[in-house]
């Protein structure tokens, strides 16, 4: 069994964060995770404070172990989800897509354990000293929003930056990619894309289709020219948004206007042609749809594995 630092100071069972997703990681799949010995993360995503109360709510009802909530700084309700979490004793905290310093007091204060998703040194350090508990240090590699460094390079950079507990996220399916992590210096993983084809996540099937029959050269990364690119499956909504993307006669609202709303359409419409089915560049590792309990002891007893017999190359 994997037991790191950071299961203590979150009462969790295995070192296994289910990365918060927009549109996505709702109670049910939080619990599950939860359940199943990880940590299931609320995505607050762009909704209000009644809607994540409610998913809050519905979670606790689901799980009595610790789950999280993460927040999108971004979100024109973020004041509003900042204040929720803390009067319905969410014990952790993920924030992603911006400088989460502002609220830190609030939480703090409130007991919980803030854990910014970074994709830099800098941010680390800065969130570090803010009295983050633990950083997830994403790479390019991962689903979503990403940054400029992949996660093998990122990973041990954060780890020498910081001296609070790493986990690592960007490119991580199974135990191979958790083992490698562990060497690198995190104490565990996050993992988004695998999760998004578990019996308890709920978003369409049409996204769990493409997911499992993605190849490994199947997404690509958009978004740049508006400065926060995003990883998704190669799409006919992708393909037009990279040609307006290169394309100067195109004005930037116009491309934000194109860019809204397709999550959406896919994870909860399935539409194939106009939805973003963000995903990472190992969607073609996932191959079959799971309870997510068995997800995390699968990828938990193959990083043992791998672990266990490390040191038959050293002589
Ligand atoms: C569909 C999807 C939606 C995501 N939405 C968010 C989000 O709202 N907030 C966030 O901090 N990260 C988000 N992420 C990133 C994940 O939380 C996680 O860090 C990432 O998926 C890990 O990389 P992987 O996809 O290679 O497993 C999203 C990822 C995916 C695949």
């Amino acid at each position: 069994m994997i037991k790191t630092p950071i299961c203590d100071l979150l009462g969790i069972e295995y070192p296994v964060f289910q990365g918060g997703m927009a549109w996505i990681a709702d109670a049910s799949l939080a619990a599950a995770v939860s359940n199943g010995g990880g940590l299931g993360i609320i995505s607050a995503m762009n909704a209000n404070g009644e809607w994540l109360r409610g998913q809050i709510r519905e979670a606790k009802k689901l799980t009595d172990k610790p789950f999280g909530v993460n927040i999108m700084l971004m979100s024109p309700f973020a004041d509003e989800v900042a204040k929720v979490v803390v009067e319905e004793g969410v014990p952790v905290v993920t924030t992603g897509a911006g400088n989460p310093a502002k609220y830190m007091p609030a939480w703090l204060e409130a007991g919980i354990k803030v854990i910014p998703v970074i994709p830099s040194t800098g941010i680390a350090k800065r969130v570090a000293r803010a009295g983050a508990a633990a950083v997830i240090a994403e790479g390019g590699e991962s689903g979503g929003h990403i940054g400029e460094l992949t996660t093998m390079a990122l990973v041990p950079q954060v780890c020498d930056a910081v001296d609070i507990p790493v986990i690592a996220a960007g490119g991580i399916a199974d135990g191979r990619g958790f083992a490698a992590a562990i060497m690198l210096g995190a104490v565990g993983v996050q993992m988004g894309t695998r999760f998004l084809v578990a019996h308890e996540c709920n978003v369409h099937p049409n996204y769990k289709k493409k997911i499992l029959e993605a190849g490994d050269i199947d997404t690509a990364s958009t978004g740049r020219r508006l400065g926060h690119p995003v990883r998704s499956l190669k799409t006919p909504f992708t393909r037009e948004y990279m040609k307006k993307e290169y394309d100067p006669n195109v004005s930037n609202e116009e491309l934000e206007g194109l860019g809204a709303g397709a999550l959406r359409k896919a994870a909860v419409e399935g539409d194939e042609k106009a939805g973003c089915f963000l995903a990472g560049q190992i969607a073609s590792m996932v191959t079959k749809e799971q309870p997510a309990a068995e997800i995390i002891t699968d990828v938990c007893t193959q990083a043992e594995e791998i672990l266990k017999g490390a040191c038959k190359w050293v002589r």
